[in-house]
């Protein structure tokens, strides 16, 4: 019988990893207190818990303002609303990010611009970026990555140049600082995602920093059905929805803020050990250190599989890893222009026909690193295999090596093997619900 687990071997561990999201018996008083209070809602703009987690959260990041808001695509969507973003304007994204950063700004009428990201960062290429510009840019859209930033010099210089508003998608680097800026601060706003998985979570839930008044108050009258804002300076008006936090959410971030000082170390401080030693194999490659980063902050730890020669392919590769009792992945993302969930037309999106000489045509994009990293390259860890002891990270690195050293046996083997590691999201969906039902 094989040595590798995902052949019928031993898998190198059964135990779990850390459990995620994490909470104390201070968060469940929190939450009985709330329901307690009757006020469960987000209602008037801002109640008072999600007022202090966002006072206290914007003084993190070092920014002026923040406020709380239903999940993070609608933070990305108000944010752009705010700022002013127009049918057909275009917007410059990473190819490399969830869709839901592009979905946003087709919600709003304008028009995402793929582009490519560096290949040691997986952040916007600021090269690609000045390549994409034309007459209808408006935006630029950083989305700072599983744990590392993109370059916000660059970007913010290119901005300031063309007249460009900077949005940042900071889903996955809460707490995080990169060229002595907070995240989200740098440029025009800021927008953050609490789901389930992220660095500070209330099951669902997003934010918006922002230094600008005017962006501000119109955060909070789209958010709150079209009325004024509390100071109501700027005297904007907006057409709103219902897009508020509900205070049982603020009530679970005000505990998360609490614990992710501690929380952001631990997982520096090991992601620097799983680094050291993962440098040490063959085939693997951690992503370089990243000059800048001032305050690391890691919501994914990304690696690259590298093998010389003819090998399993990443997806069969990270299989086996998580068949040795890693929990990892390789297609967290596609390039969204490829993702099954971009389900784009004109029906949908007239902005990418009306007006144009030449109607936008996504299949034609094409974004090589993106591409690599997606299907070749990238393999992902969750932050909360950080969160453990030093020996979890002792048996990460030995299922990397156990299954490194057995690439010839793996190469061999069926490549149907590698099951859901190769499907994409649409399909996973529904071979993980065929599972549960
Ligand atoms: C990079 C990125 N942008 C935006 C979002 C959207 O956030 P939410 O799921 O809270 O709407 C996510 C969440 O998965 C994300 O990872």
């Amino acid at each position: 019988m094989s040595n590798l687990a995902i052949l019928g071997g031993k898998p190198l561990r059964t135990k779990p990893f850390s459990p995620w999201p994490q909470y104390t018996r201070a968060d469940i008083d929190r939450v009985v207190k709330v329901v307690e209070s009757r006020h469960w809602g987000g209602f008037p703009v801002p109640s008072p818990h999600a007022a202090e987690f966002a006072t206290r959260f914007a003084q993190l990041h070092g920014a002026k303002h923040a406020l709380c808001l239903a999940n993070g695509t609608v933070a990305l969507l108000v944010a752009a609303q705010s700022l002013g973003l127009k049918f057909g304007d275009e917007v410059i994204v990473p190819a490399y990010t969830w869709d839901g950063t592009a979905v946003a700004i087709l919600q709003v009428g304008a028009v995402p611009v793929f582009v490519d990201v560096d290949p040691d960062t997986y952040c916007l290429d600021p090269k690609a970026v000045r390549d994409a510009i034309t007459p209808r840019t408006r935006a630029i859209l950083p989305v700072h990555l599983a744990m590392r930033f993109a370059d916000m010099n660059s970007l913010l210089a290119i901005a300031k140049e063309k007249n460009l508003l900077v949005i940042e998608d900071c889903a996955h680097a809460h707490g995080g600082q990169f060229q002595s800026r907070g995240a989200g601060a740098g440029g025009d706003a800021g927008c953050f995602s609490f789901q389930e998985s992220k660095l500070m979570t209330a099951g669902e839930g997003g934010l918006v920093l922002t230094n600008r008044l005017d962006c501000y108050e119109g955060l909070q009258t789209i958010v709150n059905c079209g009325r004024p804002s509390l100071t109501d300076q700027c005297q904007g008006k907006f057409l709103g929805a219902n897009y508020r936090m509900t205070e049982l959410q603020a009530a679970l971030l005000l505990g998360q803020l609490e614990r992710w000082p501690e929380l952001c170390r631990k997982r520096t401080r090991q992601a620097a050990l799983l680094t050291q030693a993962l440098s040490g194999l063959p085939q693997v490659r951690p992503l370089p250190p990243q000059a800048g980063l001032t305050r690391e902050t890691i919501y994914n730890y990304v690696f690259q599989y590298r093998p010389k020669g003819p090998a399993p392919s990443r997806d069969l590769f990270v299989a086996a890893l998580e068949a040795e009792g890693v929990p990892c992945d390789g297609r967290f993302y596609e390039p969204v222009y490829r993702s099954d969930l971009f389900f784009v037309t004109p029906q949908n999106s007239p902005q990418l026909v009306m007006g144009r000489d030449q109607p936008i045509d996504y299949s034609k994009c094409h974004c090589p690193v993106s591409e690599r990293a997606a299907y070749q390259e990238a393999v992902w860890l969750p932050q909360f295999l950080l969160l453990g002891k030093e020996s979890d990270l002792q048996e990460i690195v030995a299922a990397v090596e156990k299954v490194v050293s057995n690439l010839p046996e793996l190469a061999k083997a069926d490549p149907k093997l590698a099951g859901l590691k190769a499907c994409s999201r649409a399909l996973r969906a529904k071979m993980e619900r065929a599972k549960n039902h």
